[in-house]
């Protein structure tokens, strides 16, 4: 019959359970890795209206300064502004416009809409195959006023 007290290790903590013996090597934690910046494109939300820009602490710009304000006419008779924004998707998404859009960025041509009036200046050439009738809003800006078919 074996002596239970000698099978016992010599070392006991105070609870009277066996003491756990000390590693021979240092642990080393690892801090995970910054999570990586979502897509711009899948999570897009405009933080602010740029058709309603706030006060600047520059001086303000005279009237003649002002970028020209064009009347956005929507088939619906709806009616928005482009002023600021740096695209007419914008204009439109922070007047509560609804737009499908995806790439954001004239390649994927989901954005397109028919321009019934009026004339718009791509920021650079799309790369969407759109119809003769139709712009793609996400990389435009106004020329002049506009009528537009969603
Ligand atoms: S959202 Fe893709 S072309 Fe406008």
């Amino acid at each position: 019959m074996p002596n239970r007290q000698t099978d016992w290790p010599e070392e006991f903590d105070l609870d009277g359970q066996p003491a756990t013996p000390e590693p021979d090597f240092e642990l080393e934690i690892i801090e995970p890795e910054a999570a990586p910046e979502p897509d711009q494109a899948e999570l897009y939300l405009p933080e602010s209206n740029p058709e309603q820009p706030e006060a600047s602490p520059q001086l303000p710009l005279s009237e003649e300064m002002q970028p020209p304000r064009y009347a956005v006419a929507l088939q619906d008779g709806r009616e928005v502004v482009f002023q600021h924004a740096a695209s007419l998707l914008e204009s439109l998404e922070a007047q509560g416009v609804d737009v499908h859009y995806q790439c954001r960025d004239g390649y994927c041509g989901s954005c397109r809409v028919q321009l019934q009036q009026g004339s718009v200046h791509y920021h650079k050439e799309p790369l969407a195959f759109i119809d003769e009738d139709e712009i793609l809003p996400c990389c435009c800006i106004p020329k002049s006023a506009l009528k537009i078919k969603l």
